[in-house]
């Protein structure tokens, strides 16, 4: 079969599109027709070396740890699944992903595809939306009729926990740049706080939160210096929380006022997943799809990530 992969580290030339053999499933796993993977920032970092320690991949290594797709085989033991159901799944991250025609996949990370959009586009909900999911509900525990401050709400988790919270019955309010103010505004963000030009990162580091009223809730997505994120715990009101999905940085707390910082680490969840999926399916939840991409073509698309050029959500289609 085709598929993208790296033999060693390095920057996006070290991936190779190649013949490779197609992967067999063991117990408790199935074979999945690929339809379409996404890219993941993670999928940057796994590629670049970064990631050896928390997530260590064998070399030569196939990226793409979200998959949409079509049973193609079942392994021994596996129920409740049959050849030709349309799948989404997040895939462990230290095995083979999906930039490939085939993947291998644990049966039980699996949800049904949502039916009322494109199978491909499927690929851009799994990773993210958990994420989103986890971190608004899992972690801050958002109840309806709470204040959330999404630092970062214009990229891909951004859209989902908008959306999210705001159907959990939240007040919903939404930092990002010019450039994706409205996208977070069509999300349903009740409040977008922008910079008034699209500007460089030092730029944007100016985003001032010292006019919100207090939040209970604080989940940042952003890339800013941990000065910023420390300063995020000011717009919280005690005994709230601040979650923080950029974990190369410890999510700060405030223990006299009794703010927690709290690091997301996102898990597949199939039952999570297909919840979902579900809301998709529903209409309650919009996956937006900013540009789908060949296969072949990966090495491109990692490269637009590390000049901060992808235009939003990127699925690499099979
Ligand atoms: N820990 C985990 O398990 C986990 C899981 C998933 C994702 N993540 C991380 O969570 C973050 C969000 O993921 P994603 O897929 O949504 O990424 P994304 O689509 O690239 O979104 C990143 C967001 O950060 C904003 N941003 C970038 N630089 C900024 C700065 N200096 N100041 C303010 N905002 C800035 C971007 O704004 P604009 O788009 O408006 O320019 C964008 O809204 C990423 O860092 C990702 O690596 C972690």
């Amino acid at each position: 079969m085709k598929a993208i992969r790296f033999h060693e580290y390095g920057d996006p030339t070290v991936l190779r599109h190649e013949d490779v053999d197609q992967p067999v499933p063991g117990t408790g796993q199935v074979l999945i027709r690929v339809a379409a993977t996404s890219f993941n920032g993670v999928d940057g970092n796994i590629r670049a070396g970064f990631m050896q320690g928390p997530i260590p991949v064998a070399l030569p290594h196939i990226p793409g740890i979200d998959v949409s797709g079509t049973i193609a085989a079942l392994g021994d033991e596996v129920t409740g699944l049959a050849v030709g159901d349309r799948v989404v799944g997040f895939l462990p991250m230290t095995g083979d992903g999906a930039a490939a025609e085939y993947v291998v996949a644990p049966a039980g990370i699996l949800a049904p595809a949502p039916t009322g959009i494109d199978l491909v586009d499927a690929a851009a909900l799994p990773t993210v939306g958990l994420t989103a999911w986890q971190a608004l509900f899992d972690h801050a525990k958002l109840t309806g009729g709470q204040r959330v401050l999404i630092n970062g709400a214009g990229g891909a988790v951004g859209g989902y926990a908008v959306q999210l919270a705001k159907s959990a019955g939240a007040h919903v309010i939404a930092t990002t740049s010019a450039r994706t103010a409205d996208r977070a505004k069509a999300a349903g963000a009740d409040e977008v706080i922008t910079d008034a030009q699209e500007s460089d990162a030092k730029e944007r580091e100016a985003i001032d939160h010292t006019g919100v009223d207090p939040v209970d809730v604080v989940v940042n997505l952003a890339p800013i210096d941990p000065a910023r994120l420390a300063a995020l715990l000011d717009v919280i009101r005690p005994g709230g929380v601040l979650v923080n999905t950029t974990v190369w940085m410890p999510a700060p707390s405030d223990e006299p006022r009794g703010v927690r910082g709290i690091d997301l680490f996102v898990r597949s969840d199939a039952g999570q997943l297909a919840h979902l999926t579900g809301l998709v399916d529903s209409g309650a939840l919009r996956v937006e799809v900013a540009q789908r991409v060949p296969l072949a073509e990966l090495p491109s698309v990692h490269a637009q990530a590390a000049a901060g050029t992808l235009p939003g959500k990127t699925v690499i289609v099979v």
